[in-house]
């Protein structure tokens, strides 16, 4: 383990009230808010691990920037897994960790009911109506959270209030209003469905989902299982949803119910299942009957989506741009714990993920049409792109923002999707130091000249001090850092948001 990372962390304490960081160079004056942050920030306990990257508990961390000066704040998320590992020094079934103490008829309930430690909200926070504060996972269960001490304010199992929708979705559409474009996987029907639900914006409502909607049912293409997916591409017409080439298999997860393996077993990879594209009409919910496919793939994230029109102001394509594995190579049984911390899988084919574009012609009439997704450029490989969500989600675009995790030293890329082979990259690196950038937030100057005009957030993990960084999204240049001290530490987070504080007042509070 010489060469090990210490920056997957495992924390033992949380720093629940804010430290001011000591900031270096000059934050703008128009960025004032709150960077809020989601990830697995606790693995260990004496002498066990939880094994699987996605199986940390999730802490979140606040940054709160306010006329140039930076607090810093963390808490773990007191989930029920959360609460009963500390107490009990037991590690419940999640992802990739098996519970050795459960017997045959606790993991025969699993097939009838969601446990209530399968509850652990570490992938995602977004704002719902721009006054409210979710973390999400991929359960059955999500949290609201207070943003002003991070407590949990209300825990949420979407199957008491949706029927269909069994599952809860990491990374919900957000659109303008605060109203949420969601997923949910449906295991009850046969075959199983993919749901596309709409949390719309209801003011004075308690419960998130009280009044969802869903929007479309997609049948699984699978029989015993469906297709993973973990986002969608939203137009403002269309919804682009890939199926692809990783399967959640029900009857891997019966065996592994029997055998005590981990959840993760239930996947398999299919490197040759060509990815079917659904393409599904917002506005009456209907799905395109034509079989569009491309090749095998397996994708997280979505980068954009948005729709091309000729000059008779007819669709003529869907352009869908994704960050894309081979499956020849993939396998979420990879991302263990042990294999991330000792940075084992770096420069290996097992995470190389790129830039594919994929375009669906709308006017072919073929019944069957083949989508080449090509790559844009196969140098630059990355994850958690982000782009200028709130202008440019849905609507043609030029930028893109990601983390290199793959190749040292880490790195944010912005490539120019119009020229993919025009790249920037800012290298977080020094002679004595290891860093770990943070998936990298756009943040839009107040009066924007251009797409670009605007700084990037990315929470940097030090070997020294952790710190916030701030980079111009023109050139990324680091215009300032905001060191937190060094005995407080931040932990690897998948996502999170900044919510600004002319817009979302009540997160700022
Ligand atoms: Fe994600």
């Amino acid at each position: 383990m010489s060469n090990s990372s210490k920056l997957l962390r495992s924390l033992t304490k949380s720093e629940q009230s804010p430290v001011e960081a000591n900031v270096i160079g000059e934050i703008p004056k128009w960025l004032n808010g709150t960077l809020f942050r989601n990830g697995p920030g606790r693995f260990k306990y004496g002498d066990k691990t939880y094994e699987h990257l996605f199986d940390g508990h999730s802490c979140i961390h606040k940054f709160q920037i306010k006329n140039g000066k930076v607090f810093y704040s963390n808490k773990f998320l007191e989930t029920h897994s959360y609460k009963k590992t500390l107490k009990e020094s037991r590690l419940y079934s999640v992802f990739g960790t098996i519970d050795v103490c459960s017997n045959l008829y606790e993991r025969m309930k699993l097939v009838f009911q969601w446990p209530e430690t399968l509850d652990n909200a570490n992938i995602n926070l977004v704002p719902y109506g721009n006054d409210r504060l979710f973390a999400l996972t991929e359960t059955n269960t999500m949290y609201e959270i207070d943003p002003s001490n991070l407590c949990i304010i209300n825990r949420i199992q979407i199957d008491k209030y949706l029927q269909q929708a069994t599952t809860t979705f990491a990374h919900p559409h957000i659109l303008e209003d605060g109203s949420w474009i969601t997923m949910g996987m449906n295991f009850k029907n046969f075959p199983p469905h993919y749901e596309l639900i709409e949390y719309k914006k209801v003011d004075d409502i308690k419960v998130i989902c009280e009044n969802a909607e869903i929007i479309a049912r997609v049948p699984s293409s699978h029989y015993f299982g469906l297709s993973y997916f973990h986002s969608f591409g939203l137009t403002k017409n269309y919804i682009v949803f890939l199926e692809q080439s990783i399967k959640f298999d029900v009857k891997n997860l019966l065996t592994g119910i029997f055998t005590n393996k981990a959840f993760s077993n239930a996947f398999c990879m299919l490197d040759n299942f060509p990815t079917r594209i659904h393409v599904i009409n917002r506005n009456n919910g209907q799905i395109i009957q034509k079989k569009f496919t491309s090749e095998p793939l397996v994708v997280f994230h979505h980068i954009n989506t948005y729709e091309v029109y000729d000059l008779q102001n007819n669709l003529c394509e869907i352009i869908t741009d994704v960050c894309a594995y081979d499956p020849k190579f993939f396998d979420i049984k990879n991302f263990t714990y042990e294999n991330m911390y000792t940075e084992s899988l770096l420069g290996t084919s097992a995470i190389r993920s790129t830039a594919r574009r994929i375009t669906i012609p709308m006017k072919n009439e073929d019944y069957e049409i083949y989508c080449e997704a090509k790559e844009l450029n196969p140098n630059v490989v990355f994850e958690l792109p982000v782009i200028n969500y709130s202008r440019f989600n849905g609507k043609n675009y030029q930028f893109m923002y990601a983390a290199n995790y793959f190749t040292l030293p880490f790195s944010i890329v912005k490539m120019n999707m119009q020229n993919p082979s025009e790249v920037l990259e800012k290298k977080y690196e020094s002679e004595n130091g290891k860093y770990l950038p943070s998936e990298p937030i756009f943040v839009e100057s107040p009066s924007p000249k251009s797409e670009d005009d605007g700084i990037l957030l990315v929470m940097v993990l030090s070997d020294k001090k952790d710190y916030l960084s701030i980079l111009d999204a023109k050139n990324l240049k680091e215009i300032a850092k905001a060191e937190i001290p060094e005995d407080v530490k931040g932990a690897f987070t998948f996502h999170g948001f900044f919510a600004q504080s002319d817009k979302f007042k009540k997160l700022n509070q």
